[in-house]
């Protein structure tokens, strides 16, 4: 058979399915010695090297105040790789990727190591042929961001030389603790580096699961026309992890599950819920549509009633007894910081006006589960005897976004037997069982898209900013409260008061 004129078509650049390797480039680590560098960052890189994503000279260099070698870093990478990657170990790759790895020792306010860092990155563009394309991963407290974004100005590192050649700023969050302190830090960032080379991980845009709402909604036809108030009743967006606060005092006393983890995952799950569709998915209007569902999102009122706070106390979780928040090591006594929070929104706009958004999320909880429950109104009419739907709830659509990833629908159905009796039951869909692909971890796909410049997953300022304007009031409210949070057993479902919360309007949380 002749092959003449035949086309690979895994060779077609037009073919979308082509994997997208990086450009040739380095990544520059500041808080190489954190753990998140160690549990997720260089793991993610080695992972990302391991599938072919990566460019063959690329470079990784890490920066600290350690009396490290590149040997003792290295080692160290190595470590985490081996702890923490998902894909298997591979000498041949390792061997590769380790080649171009670089260290650098020094602190933030340390000229001099700023300037040898600058050596070290043009020495790459030689010997490594990254040609002037670095990213710099700033994985350090935000008070520390002022300081190294002016360093990297300083020394030259933030400027771009040539017209192809591209410089970009990776920031972890927190982006401020309240709007006033994101306007700050926002305005910082952007003196030295343009709003289109900052990349804020939210590493929830990460994750597969979150990418799939926006399939789901969009390249299906049946969701769309009953995704509005006149079908759905209320959304619940929940957050749970069991793990307590041991070793984060340091970043969490004082912070709090609103700012940690509301301000950002769970407002971005919600405008992925609630946004409209985009006429495409290029970044700016993925973004704009975000923004627009967030300017039309606020808090309902009054807070005493539409907000609920807590704070684990000690208890039996998971077999075993653990300490209370007040308890655990670096954390005061005194501490009123909440370990959960719920809040109340609802979004101004045809879709879905009188809707209410529940958020929660807590620590030290009965166990850990991310899901997204849309929760439908019920049947206008029932035309069944009345003791034969007991057992009937509200319709529901579950996003699982993890462990266990994947869809829940619930619905009524006929017992089997002569009676006419209905009862929920459920219809399940499972990435572990319809896919054989394993899913990335988030850090892989968010670290690639920084290397392709590709910014759609990164929230830009105004969405952070948003963001914060809409929590700020509740964090004020509950600052002005002369008692703390509500204590709740670990291993609970959190205080109290998040129950009376629902109750007002006559609904409850879902057991996840
Ligand atoms: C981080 C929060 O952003 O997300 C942590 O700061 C939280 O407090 C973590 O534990 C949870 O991430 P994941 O991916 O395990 O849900």
């Amino acid at each position: 058979m002749s092959t003449d004129g035949w086309k690979n078509p895994l060779r077609d650049p037009r073919d979308k399915r082509l994997p997208r390797i990086a450009g040739p480039c380095g990544l520059v680590i500041f808080g190489v010695t954190g753990d998140l560098s160690r549990k997720k960052l260089m793991p993610a890189i080695y992972d990302l090297a391991n599938r072919g994503l990566l460019p063959p000279g690329f470079a990784l260099t890490g920066f600290a105040r350690r009396d490290w070698e590149t040997q003792d870093f290295g080692q160290v990478v190595l470590d985490a790789v081996k702890a923490h990657a998902r894909t298997p170990f591979n000498q041949t790759v390792w061997d590769r990727l380790s080649e171009g790895f670089r260290f650098v020792q020094g602190s933030f306010d340390d000229d001099d190591a700023f300037d040898r860092l600058e050596q070290t990155v043009e020495q790459l563009d030689e010997i490594r042929g990254t040609n002037g394309n670095h990213a710099f991963y700033l994985s350090i407290p935000p008070n520390a961001f002022p300081v190294v974004c002016k360093q990297l100005a300083r020394s030259g590192l933030s400027a771009q030389e040539g017209l192809d050649q591209w410089r970009r700023v990776v920031i972890e969050k927190p982006f401020g603790h309240d709007l006033k302190s994101a306007i700050e830090l926002n305005g910082i960032v952007n003196e030295v580096f343009p709003e289109d080379s900052v990349f804020r991980i939210d590493h929830y845009l990460g994750k597969e699961t979150v990418q799939n709402i926006l399939a789901l909604r969009f390249a299906n036809q049946l969701f769309e026309p009953i995704w509005n108030s006149h079908y759905v009743d209320h959304v619940q967006i929940t957050m749970a992890e069991d793990i307590g606060l041991g070793g984060r005092a340091g970043y969490y006393d004082g912070i709090g599950a609103a700012r940690d983890v509301i301000q950002n995952h769970l407002l971005q799950l919600l405008a992925f819920i609630a946004m409209e569709e985009p006429t495409s998915f290029s970044s700016n209007e993925l973004r704009s549509e975000k923004i627009k569902v967030l300017n039309a999102t606020r808090l309902v009122g009054p807070l005493d009633e539409t907000t609920a706070r807590g704070q684990y106390a000690g208890g039996w979780q998971g077999g075993e007894l653990v300490p209370g928040l007040k308890e655990e090591e670096g954390f005061n006594p005194e501490s009123h910081t909440e370990t959960y929070a719920a809040i109340t929104c609802e979004i101004d706009t045809r879709r879905w006006a009188g809707v209410p958004f529940y958020l929660r999320t807590g620590k030290r909880l009965g166990r850990r589960v991310t899901e997204i429950a849309v929760i439908f109104k019920r049947a206008p009419h029932l035309p069944f005897d009345a003791t034969m739907t007991e057992e009937l709830g509200q319709n529901a659509f579950v996003i699982r976004v993890q462990p266990d990833e994947g869809v829940t629908m619930r619905f009524g159905s006929k017992v089997p037997g002569s009676l006419m009796e209905v009862r929920d039951v459920t219809m399940d869909f499972g990435y572990g069982s319809a896919f054989t692909e394993a899913s990335p971890e988030a850090y892989e796909r968010l670290i690639l898209d920084v290397l392709l410049g590709e910014p759609s997953l990164f929230p830009v300022n105004e969405e952070v900013e948003r963001s914060w304007e809409i929590l700020d009031p509740v964090i004020e409210h509950w600052a002005a409260e002369k008692a703390g949070p509500d204590p709740y057993p670990a291993g609970s479902w959190g205080p109290e008061s998040a129950n009376t919360m629902l109750a007002r309007t006559g609904r409850t949380w879902r057991r996840p």
